[in-house]
């Protein structure tokens, strides 16, 4: 049977960086067995692209050109690990995950012309039997009519430990002062753009993370959809 793409249900997780958005979204999607969209991964992988090919990342319109050109694919990994991301053919998910990917993600997603370059991309996950969508406007400008809406937050001192923990297991080198100051930079650059702000759907759940486990956040998202 097919559905009618507005018939499948979304769940939007939004919020800023370092909220847990992504370990929560992927355990949640797991849970329920649906998809799961990891929006922020689209606009990192057009800043990377953009970086491969030497582009000047404050060029709007090859930026948005690049938005348009670029091959984002996500392939499960092998070994019930995560979810590789494949850019124009290459394994770009480690770079990827990088502060300087994630600012110029940042950067490049105040561009409107970008953004409206990846609108059909992220609407194409909408399938049965339903979709956990992870970013900063997944509630408010891409599904807004999304059943159900969560917003995450956390204190900034907080998610900058969160990020220090998740970057050092990978091997990076990083200081918890640098990312903080990262952080907070580009929260408040994602806040004040003028298109499609970090900022709470009026119809999501408000869960701050600060000092809450990974167990506690998830069975409260799911009680969102399976109360
Ligand atoms: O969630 P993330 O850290 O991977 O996102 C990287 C950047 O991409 C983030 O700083 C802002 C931008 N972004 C966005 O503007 N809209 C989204 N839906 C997701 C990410």
């Amino acid at each position: 049977m097919s559905h009618a793409p507005s018939a499948v249900p979304v769940l939007t997780i939004d919020g800023p960086s370092g909220s847990g958005k992504g370990t929560i979204s992927a355990l949640v999607a797991e849970r329920l067995g649906w998809r799961l969209l990891d929006s922020g991964a689209l606009y990192r992988a057009v800043g990377y692209a953009a970086g491969m090919a030497g582009l000047d990342l404050s060029d709007v319109e090859a930026m948005t050109r690049c938005a348009h050109g670029t091959k984002i694919q996500f392939r499960p990994a092998m070994d019930a690990g995560e979810t590789r991301v494949v850019v124009n053919g290459h394994d770009a998910t480690d770079e990827l995950r990088t502060e300087t990917a994630g600012a110029a993600a940042s950067a490049i997603a105040s561009m409107p012309s970008v953004r409206e370059a990846l609108v059909a991309l992220q609407l194409g996950f909408r399938k049965a039997p339903g979709l956990v969508a992870d970013g900063r406007d997944m509630g408010t400008v891409i599904f807004p009519d999304a059943a159900y809406k969560v917003f995450l937050t956390a204190s900034a001192a907080e998610r900058a430990k969160r990020r220090y923990k998740q970057l050092k297991e990978k091997g990076l080198s990083v200081t918890l002062g640098g990312l903080q100051r990262e952080i907070e930079a580009r929260d408040s650059r994602d806040a004040s753009r003028a298109v499609a702000p970090l900022k709470p759907a009026e119809d999501a759940l408000l869960v701050d993370t600060t000092g809450m486990g990974i167990d506690e956040v998830v069975a409260k998202v799911l009680a969102v959809v399976q109360p």
